[in-house]
């Protein structure tokens, strides 16, 4: 899914899903246009087309460190179900943890969790 409206990518976000389960792989905006509620945008198009799919519910990893993204995650209701330490290799410094973080579907209607 991408955000085109001046043949420039503003933000993307991919996906896959295995039946009832669907997992966000990748949801990024670019640089210069955070901020701006555009990531909620992708995260909200991701869960009503999710329902739209019958996927039950969605997954992800994230950096522990990435706190951005957490917010993003946390205000659109996903929560942390597990850890896997030192995940991400850093040039600098030592590994960071990834969160496993889910978000049950409950509404068809909107994609609420
Ligand atoms: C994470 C990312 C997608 C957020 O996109 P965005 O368009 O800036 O997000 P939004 O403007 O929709 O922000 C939604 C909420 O996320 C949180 N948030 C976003 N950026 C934040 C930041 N730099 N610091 C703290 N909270 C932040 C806030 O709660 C924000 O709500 P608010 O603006 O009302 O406070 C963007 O920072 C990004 O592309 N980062 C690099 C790629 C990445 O880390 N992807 C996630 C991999 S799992």
């Amino acid at each position: 899914m991408f955000t085109r409206p001046h043949g420039k990518t503003m933000g993307f976000v991919i996906c896959r899903s295995t039946g009832e389960e669907g997992e966000i792989l990748s949801l990024a905006v670019a640089p210069g246009l955070r901020r701006n509620g555009l990531g909620a945008l992708l995260l909200d198009a991701t869960k009503a087309q999710a329902v739209k799919l019958d996927i039950g519910t969605l997954f992800l990893e994230v950096a522990e460190d990435n706190i951005a993204a957490r917010r993003l995650y946390e205000n659109s209701d996903f929560s942390t179900v597990g850890r896997r330490p030192h995940y991400y290799r850093r040039r600098y410094g030592p590994a960071v943890d990834a969160l496993t973080l889910r978000c049950k579907l409950t509404s068809a209607a909107t994609g609420d969790c």
